[in-house]
């Protein structure tokens, strides 16, 4: 089942050089995607178009069947909050926030899903692993414990998608292996479908499904699951 139907998506920023060029892309619920490319390739662009930050130059991309190209700013804004959470490589948390204050501020901005939002913050502190330390703030956490709860706060309104850019681009190699762990459990657990953008051809590896870029063209599509299912989650965060 289709979650995010990219059709044709070219985009400029500066009205002639192409960054992406002719994009076409469906990713199902419950992949594990991820996007490999050298730098300047045009993954963070592809991600935001993706993701509905950016709107590209032409083409359509249809979330969960509705085009989020033609969609107004604030609608925009309800999908992203709903539909899709990001995490981004330098974590973005609020110092003077705790993990719980941070992971529950999409949801001041009026995020909401259909469990109640305790029970799902109680879950996702667990999930992460950072029960013990919900009135920490950032400032003592690991650079991995903090990208965990830039995680979770992507996860708290219970979104379909999340999108990772490059999530740890700015971890050593232990704290990064736990990172692509976690999204895994994330992806079986609750079915939840994620897109990550890395360099790094491991990283790439814990995912169910490989695509390369190359001067904003797809110059590779691989599937890494042998039974082809992707939907397998018993559980909902929502
Ligand atoms: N906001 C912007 N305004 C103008 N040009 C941009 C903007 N963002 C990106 N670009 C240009 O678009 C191209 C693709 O950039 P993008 O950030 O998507 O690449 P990337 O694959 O994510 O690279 P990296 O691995 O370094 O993060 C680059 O040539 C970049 O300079
Ligand atoms: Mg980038």
């Amino acid at each position: 089942m289709k979650l995010i139907d990219a059709q044709h998506i070219s985009h400029s920023y500066n009205g002639k050089d192409l960054v992406l060029d002719d994009i076409c892309l469906t990713i199902r619920r419950g992949e594990f995607l991820s996007i490999l490319g050298a730098s300047g390739s045009g993954k963070t662009t592809l991600l935001s178009v993706l993701g509905g930050i950016e709107r590209p130059t032409s083409g359509k991309v249809f979330v969960d069947g509705e085009d989020i190209c033609a969609a107004n700013e604030s609608r925009r804004a309800v999908l992203r909050r709903t539909k899709i959470g990001f995490v981004f490589q330098f974590f973005n948390l609020a110092p003077y926030l705790t993990v719980e204050q941070n992971i529950l501020v999409p949801i001041l901005l009026g995020g909401k899903g259909k469990k109640s939002v305790a029970e799902r913050l109680d879950k996702l502190l667990s999930v992460i692993g950072l029960e013990d330390r919900r009135n920490s703030l950032p400032g003592k956490l690991s650079g991995g414990e903090q990208q965990r709860v830039a995680i979770a706060r992507g996860l708290i309104c219970g979104p379909d998608a999340i999108l990772l850019d490059e999530p740890t681009g700015n971890l050593d190699s232990v704290n990064s292996e736990g990172i692509m762990c976690l999204l895994g459990e994330i992806n079986r657990r609750f079915g939840t479908t994620v897109i990550q953008v890395t360099h790094s051809e491991k990283n790439a590896g814990y995912g169910s499904r490989v695509l390369c870029i190359s001067d904003g063209r797809i110059t590779g599509d691989v599937s890494l699951r042998a039974d082809g299912k992707d939907d397998v989650s018993e559980e909902r965060l929502r």
